[in-house]
Parts: C-alpha cells; sequence; structure tokens
C-alpha cells in the first residue's frame, strides 16, 4: 500500500472490513470526528453545482441520503453496501418527491458510464480506499462533461507530523470506541489506520488531480483540522 496505489489482496481484504462497518459505520464516524462529519458533508454538497450528479464509494448511502433535487447516480463495489444504500436513499427520495437515484456496482478505476456524461463528481472517504488512485482520477475527468466538478473528502494529512498525530487519533481513540461497539478486539476500523498511514498529504493529492488533467485545482483543510476537501474541474471543450 502507498499514497497511489494499494495491492490486490490487501484491497480485498479492505474490502472485507468495510462491509464489517455497515451496521454502526455512522454511529463511529460521528464519534471519529467528534460531531463534525454532519458539518463537512454540507460542505460537498454546497461544492457541486446543479446537474447530474455521481457519489463514487456511496457507501451505505450516508452522504446519498442528503442529496436533493438532481439526478443522482451511486457507485460502490460492494453489492451489501448498495443494498443498505438503496433502501435508505430511495425511501428519502420518495418522500421529498425527487425520482429515484440509480446504484451501479463497480470501480472508480474502471466506471462503466459513457465520456462526458456528468455535471458533478463527488467521493467522500473513499478516495482513500481506491486501489488506483490516479486510474481513479483519469476514468473520473472522462467521465466528466467540459467544466464539470469534482469533490473529494478525506482525513486530512498536512505532513508527517500531522500524519503521526492523526494515526495516534485513529488508534487509540477511534480503535476504543470501535472496539466497544463493535464488542470485539479485532474490530474492521484498523483498516481505517492501515489506509491513513498510507495516504499522502493534501499537496500530494493537488498534484496528481492536476498532473491528471483537472484544473482551477483547490484544497482546503477543515476545521478542526482533520479533513481535506479538494476540488477541481474538467477543462473546458475550446
Ligand atoms: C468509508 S466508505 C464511504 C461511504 C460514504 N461515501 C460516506 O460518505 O460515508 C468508503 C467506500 O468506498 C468504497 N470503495 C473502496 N474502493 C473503491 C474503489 N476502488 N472504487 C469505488 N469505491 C470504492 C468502499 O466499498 C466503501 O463503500
Amino acid at each position: 500500500m502507498d499514497t497511489q496505489t494499494i495491492g490486490e489482496e490487501e484491497w480485498n481484504e479492505l474490502q472485507k472490513n468495510l462491509t464489517e462497518t455497515i451496521p454502526v459505520y455512522d454511529r463511529v464516524n460521528r464519534f471519529a470526528t467528534l460531531g463534525q462529519v454532519g458539518r463537512w458533508r454540507r460542505i460537498v454538497r454546497s461544492l457541486l453545482p446543479q446537474g447530474r450528479l455521481l457519489e463514487i464509494g456511496c457507501g451505505p448511502g450516508s452522504f446519498a441520503e442528503g442529496v436533493e433535487g438532481r439526478e443522482l447516480v451511486c457507485l460502490d463495489p460492494i453489492p451489501e453496501m448498495i443494498e443498505v444504500a438503496r433502501l435508505r436513499v430511495n425511501a428519502e427520495r420518495e418522500r421529498r418527491r425527487d425520482p429515484p437515484a440509480t446504484f451501479v456496482e463497480g470501480t472508480a478505476e474502471n466506471l462503466p458510464f459513457e465520456d462526458n456524461s456528468f455535471d458533478s463528481i463527488c467521493t467522500l472517504f473513499s478516495f482513500r480506499d481506491w486501489f488506483d488512485k490516479r486510474a481513479g482520477l483519469q476514468e473520473s475527468l472522462r467521465v466528466l462533461r467540459p467544466g464539470a466538478k469534482m469533490v473529494i473528502i478525506d482525513p486530512a494529512k498536512v505532513n508527517r507530523v500531522h500524519g503521526l498525530m492523526g494515526v495516534l487519533w485513529m488508534k487509540i481513540w477511534v480503535g476504543a470506541y470501535a472496539r466497544f461497539v463493535c464488542g470485539k478486539r479485532d474490530h474492521p476500523w484498523k483498516w481505517l489506520t492501515k489506509t491513513y498511514s498510507a495516504f499522502g498529504t493534501t499537496r500530494d493529492y493537488v498534484r496528481m488531480l492536476e498532473e491528471v488533467g483537472f484544473e482551477n485545482v483547490r484544497s482546503r483543510v477543515l476545521f478542526p483540522g482533520m479533513a481535506t476537501v479538494w476540488s477541481g474541474q474538467a477543462p473546458d471543450s475550446d
């Protein structure tokens, strides 16, 4: 595992662990982020333009259920995640009289969509888990329309020292709660620490977004320094 890739065996193991998180996913996330995760999701929503939206790595639908009044496609490689998200998100959309969202099984690295087919893409707490981040960004660029926007959010790592503090936070604070909630020492949040340890810095992914071809790339570390949001735009056609 490094800043750009995760090997096949490790990624399969990670996916098994992510499946195990489903029943307590939102509860542990709220605790781990000191209740900030809802505010961060609202910030991501506010950065997304109107039009057809793709969420890559939708997980159990924690972000997607709050997306209002636009066409929504949710993608995830884990069938169990998709089933939970479909029920949750579409129940909420029906209540609001929005058309149902579409759910697709797949990975960021091989998006099963046509070129130029989305007005925006977002990916929340999933980019860190992509097995080939550069390939996933290239695929995202391919399916975005000219001028369309990509927004990414993941745990922040500004530099090595900040990264070390993040690892301690995840191991001690999140680890203790996850052990309690899951009722076992070998809980699936151990993989959060593993993927975060291998994750690059904010600047690494600014560079990667630019190298892949995104324009107007920006990054912002969100209060209290636990998450970074990146955004970039597909080049205009002319
Ligand atoms: C921690 S969950 C995030 C769920 C949700 N987006 C949220 O806001 O909480 C990460 C999700 O990313 C998915 N994922 C992992 N690798 C992926 C890949 N290569 N392509 C697309 N999704 C991936 C996982 O299956 C998992 O459901």
